[in-house]
C-alpha cells in the first residue's frame, strides 16, 4: 500500500479509537485507557490534531493519585470484556485506576509536544502538566528506591509493559498462588490464545494484585511485602530518559529548584545503571532485588539504556554488536526475547514479537551513540512490517505477520510519527 494511504489508515485508527480525551490501544481487547500507550499515542496524535494530543496526557493525569503516582490503567468507563477490571484492584479514585505504575513516557513526550508546537499555547500547556509529572517522578524515588541505590524497583510484570518477558520467569514463579481461585481472563477472548501470557502467568499476575490490593496500595507496605521487586534495565532507562527531558522543561519553564531536584535524580540513576551490566556478557540484565541476583536470559530492554545515555562508549559497542547477532537470526528486528534462547516464542507477546515502541527507543538510543546503520535498519524493519502486516500490536519477527490486537493505537501513532517514510523527524 503506498505511504499516503498508509498515512490515512494510521489517522483513521487514531481517530476510530478515541473515546472522548483518551485513546484505547485498541477495542475489545484494552478498553480502558493504558499509561504509555497513551503518552506514545500521543506524539502520533500530533500529525492529526495538536491540541488533541496534549489532552490524552491531561487525561491520563486525572488518573494520578494523591502521592504522585500516575497508574497503568485509568477506568474511565465500566466495560466487563476486561480482567481485572476496578473491582479486583480495589482502589477508592474517581476516576477509578489500577494500582500499579507504568513505564514512565509521558514527560518524553511533552517535551516534544513542547518542542514542536505550532498552534498551542505551548507554554500555558505545560506549565499545567509540569507539577503532576514532577510529582510523578518524585514519586518513583520516594517509593520505589528500596536501598537508595538510584534505580526504580517495579512490584508487578504489568508495569515493566512487558507482561511475559522471560525476565520474570524465575521471580514469578516464587509467587504463593494458593488463594487465586478461578481466573476470569477475558484476553483470550479477543486474540488467539497462542498469542498471550499462559494461564499459569494470569495466576500469577493476580495472586501479585491480591498482594497490592491487601497492602491498600500503600507504598511502604508494599515494599515490606511486596513477594516481586524486580529493577528492569528497560524501566529505569525510560525514567532516566523521562527526567533528562523533564529537565529540558524545567529550565524552558524557569523551574530551576525543580531542574536541580531531576539532577540529583539523574546523576542517582546514572550510577545505579551500572549494578544492572553484566561484565562477562555485555549487557545489561534485570536484577532481582529481592535476591539480589542478576536474572538469566535476555528481553529487549537490555538495549533500553542507549536511548537513556546510561551506557559508555564501550557498552554500546558491545550493545550494538550483540543487537547484530539478534538480527542475524531473524527477519525482522528486534525481537523481544533473545532468540538463541529456548523460551523465545515469536508469536507470544513479550516472549518474541517485535515491537514498535521499542523499535523506536533503541533506534534513538543507536543514533544517540552514532550507530546510524543499525538505527537505520530497524526504522526500515519497523516500515516493512506496518507495510506488510498493518497496524497490528506487534508482529512475528520470523514471518512478519501481525499478532495480538488489529489496528493498534501506538503502532498508528509510531507509524506517523517515526516508522513511516513521510515522518517529520
Ligand atoms: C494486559 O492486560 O494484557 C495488560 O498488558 C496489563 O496491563
Amino acid at each position: 500500500m503506498p505511504t499516503a494511504a498508509l498515512d490515512a489508515e494510521a489517522r483513521e485508527i487514531l481517530r476510530a479509537n478515541d473515546l472522548g480525551g483518551y485513546t484505547v490501544p485498541t477495542h475489545g481487547l484494552y478498553p480502558y485507557q493504558w499509561n504509555w500507550d497513551s503518552a506514545l499515542v500521543a506524539l502520533g496524535q500530533r500529525h492529526v490534531d495538536e491540541a488533541r494530543a496534549w489532552r490524552e496526557i491531561e487525561t491520563l493525569l486525572t488518573g494520578q493519585w494523591d502521592d504522585g503516582m500516575v497508574p497503568h490503567i485509568v477506568f474511565h468507563q465500566v466495560d466487563p470484556g476486561y480482567f481485572p477490571g476496578p473491582q479486583e484492584w480495589g482502589v477508592e479514585h474517581i476516576p477509578p485506576t489500577s494500582g500499579i505504575t507504568q513505564p514512565p513516557v509521558a514527560a518524553t513526550t511533552v517535551r516534544r509536544l513542547y518542542d514542536s508546537a505550532r498552534a498551542v499555547d505551548r507554554e500555558a500547556a505545560a506549565r499545567r502538566l509540569f507539577p503532576k509529572l514532577l510529582a510523578w517522578h518524585r514519586w518513583f524515588h520516594d517509593k520505589r528506591d528500596r536501598d537508595g541505590g538510584g534505580l526504580i524497583g517495579i512490584v508487578h510484570p504489568w508495569e515493566s509493559g512487558r507482561d511475559n518477558s522471560p525476565d520474570w520467569d524465575a521471580a514469578l514463579a516464587a509467587v504463593d498462588i494458593a488463594d487465586v481461585g478461578d481466573l476470569r481472563r477475558r484476553d483470550i477472548t479477543h486474540v488467539e490464545a497462542d498469542q498471550r501470557p499462559l494461564e499459569d502467568d494470569y495466576l500469577r499476575y493476580t495472586a501479585l494484585v491480591a498482594v497490592g490490593r491487601d497492602c491498600g496500595w500503600d507504598p511502604a507496605l508494599l515494599r515490606a511485602s511486596s513477594p516481586f521487586w524486580m529493577l528492569c534495565p528497560g524501566f529505569n532507562a525510560i525514567l532516566l530518559r523521562a527526567h533528562r527531558d523533564l529537565a529540558e522543561l524545567a529550565w524552558a519553564l524557569g523551574e530551576t529548584s525543580a531542574a536541580t531536584e531531576i539532577a540529583r535524580w539523574i546523576a542517582a540513576m546514572e550510577a545505579g545503571f551500572e549494578r544492572l551490566w553484566d561484565d562477562e556478557a555485555h549487557v545489561y540484565r534485570c536484577h532481582d532485588a529481592l535476591t539480589d541476583e542478576p536474572v538469566d536470559g535476555l528481553g529487549s530492554a537490555t538495549f533500553l539504556p542507549l536511548y537513556a545515555g546510561a551506557a559508555s562508549a564501550d557498552q554500546a559497542a558491545q550493545l550494538a554488536e550483540r543487537l547484530s547477532d539478534w538480527l542475524d537470526q531473524v527477519r525482522y528486528g528486534v525481537p523481544s526475547c533473545d532468540p538463541a534462547d529456548p523460551r523465545f516464542e515469536p508469536k507470544r507477546y513479550w516472549r518474541g514479537p517485535v515491537w514498535l515502541v521499542v523499535n523506536r527507543m533503541i533506534a534513538e538510543g543507536l543514533a544517540d551513540y552514532g550507530f546510524d546503520e543499525l538505527a537505520a535498519r530497524i526504522r526500515g524493519d519497523s516500515a516493512t512490517l506496518v507495510e506488510t502486516g498493518g497496524f497490528y500490536e506487534s508482529f512475528d519477527p520470523t514471518t512478519g505477520n501481525g499478532v495480538g490486537g488489529d489496528r493498534f493505537s501506538w503502532t498508528a501513532a509510531m507509524w506517523l510519527d517515526w516508522a513511516s517514510p513521510s515522518a517529520l523527524n
